[in-house]
């Protein structure tokens, strides 16, 4: 009898090709999915299937070589799908980028309806389905992961093999009278119910995706069982929760404890004079409210000039959907209030904002979480937020301070320890940023003893741990733990 693997389907790789044929080169992936997902892979083994983030289909023999070697040092395989230059910009940049990123963050005039995007999206979920058929078996626990692949529960169906699938949606499920915008509402949410499980990350977005399901399908009917939720509609039964997603605390505390980041982190600290340094983390993305937290530092400086000299925002900023044109705009405003801010701000000897734009290596980045005496995180709207529990493992010593949106999820696990932010109050936000740097160690050590403790339970193994468990009596039975 042939034993059951994990095998996880998202649009993404965690390593991204370039180059070009005959030179290829990976590196990691970035985003909140992989750093969730590389750990439970390199733990369980077993199949990834996604996108190599490039769209080059004419040396895939080429990428093939690349990949192997790739699946061998990280104790699991990888399986490349390969996009068309076409399929990229029609599936990726924009039926998932353009349409229902943003308006599952709840910025639906961002959102560009196109009919030529819904076609794609269906097509590359196809393509996606024919490389998961060609490798799973029946007795695989098959874990679709995002929005890029709502549709491929439904796409595998028809297939005498007999496969059975969960879903995680790693972003929120936006309120009903937002969702409701979507041209393809119906479609979306019925694909959806061809899963045997759905997940989101918290109570609230499976409650909006009730919400729509109602609207859609008046016949349907959710009630609770437990934590979970038994949803009869059109036709299926199937079983939703929350569950909200988490780091490999362990493998950040220790690496934050390391000789060689502790040796960093005294540089950093050194570059900086020993000023207090409040730090941002986010990829270049409209969501993460990059441009809000500026005006909101801007604000302090004016309302707190005692702080000038004293204070310095690290804003890391890492590359992310350059293709797509908002992110592009975004980037150049990001850019001229920085030069704005430092233009009115600067005294010799002491810049108020120093802005990176790159991606950092694990080590680096480590480093600068342990720094940083504040971080800030402000998004307008996000499925969790992973950034804002890095941070907290990075603090062996307890002495950081997390300023935290209330619209993260990661407010549900954190809020009452963190301050938490209304993201569209800048004079709120600038007086959580006084309160954060003026916050006694005392005070300081507590809040984030607690909040450390907690993400050190509920790290990412006990989130995948509950998910299977909870997943494996409709999905397959006894699946195996690690
Ligand atoms: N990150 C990265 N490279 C960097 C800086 C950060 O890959 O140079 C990672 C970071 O460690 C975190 C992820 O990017 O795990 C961001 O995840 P989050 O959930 O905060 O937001 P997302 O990008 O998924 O929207
Ligand atoms: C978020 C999404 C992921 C995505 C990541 C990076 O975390 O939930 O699905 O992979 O952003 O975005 P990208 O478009 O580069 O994959």
């Amino acid at each position: 009898q042939l034993s059951s693997r994990l095998v996880v389907v998202s649009n993404r790789l965690p390593v991204v090709l370039e180059g070009k044929p005959g030179q290829w080169s990976i590196r990691p992936g970035s985003g909140g999915l992989v750093t969730a997902l590389s750990p439970i892979l390199r733990n369980r083994g077993g199949l990834w299937i996604g996108w190599v983030g490039t769209s080059d289909t004419i040396d895939i023999p080429g990428i093939k070589t690349v990949l192997g070697p790739a699946s061998e040092a990280s104790g699991y395989r990888l399986l490349p799908v390969f996009l068309s230059e076409e399929e990229v910009r029609l599936f990726y940049q924009g039926f998932s980028n353009e349409i229902i990123w943003p308006l599952f963050h709840d910025l639906q005039t961002r959102c560009r309806f196109e009919p030529d995007y819904w076609r794609a999206y269906g097509e590359v979920n196809r393509k996606f389905a024919r490389v998961v058929l060609r490798h799973a078996r029946e007795e695989d626990f098959l874990w679709i992961h995002d929005y890029h692949l709502i549709p491929l529960a439904s796409m595998l169906e028809d297939s005498p093999k007999q496969l059975r699938c969960a879903f995680f949606l790693h972003i929120p499920f936006p309120p009903a009278d937002i969702f409701l915008k979507l041209p393809w509402r119906k479609e979306l949410v019925g694909a959806l119910l061809r899963y045997r499980f759905l997940a989101f990350q918290t109570e609230r977005d499976l409650r909006h995706f009730l919400q729509s399901l109602k609207a859609l399908f008046p016949d349907s009917r959710a009630h609770r069982e437990g934590d979970l939720f038994r949803i009869d509609a059109d036709g299926r039964t199937l079983r939703a929760g929350s569950f909200p997603i988490s780091i490999d605390y362990r493998d950040f505390d220790t690496l934050a404890q390391s000789r060689d980041v502790r040796r960093r982190t005294r540089e950093i600290r050194e570059k900086h004079g020993h000023r207090k340094l409040l730090l941002g983390v986010d990829r270049l993305d409209y969501t993460k409210g990059i441009l809000e937290r500026l005006q909101a530092f801007r604000r302090f400086l004016e309302l707190h000039p005692e702080q000038r000299g004293k204070v310095t925002l690290v804003q890391l900023v890492v590359p992310s959907r350059q293709d797509v044109e908002a992110y592009r705009s975004l980037k150049e405003e990001i850019e001229k209030l920085v030069s704005r801010i430092n233009g009115a701000y600067t005294e010799m000897g002491w810049v108020p904002v120093v802005y990176l734009y790159q991606a950092l290596d694990r080590p680096g980045l480590v480093a600068l979480y342990q720094a940083a005496e504040v971080a800030l995180v402000t998004s307008l709207k996000d499925g969790m937020n992973l950034v804002a529990k890095e941070f907290c493992a990075c603090h062996p010593g307890r002495d950081g301070v997390l300023v935290l949106s209330e619209f993260a999820g990661a407010a549900v696990q954190m809020g009452r320890e963190a301050l938490l932010v209304n993201p569209y109050d800048l004079e709120g936000m600038a007086e959580a940023i006084h309160r954060a740097v003026e916050m006694s160690e005392d005070e300081r050590r507590r809040r984030m003893g607690r909040l450390r403790a907690r993400i050190r339970q509920q790290d990412v193994f006990w989130w995948v741990d509950s998910f299977l468990r909870a997943s494996s009596d409709q999905v397959l039975e006894n699946f195996p733990e690690a």
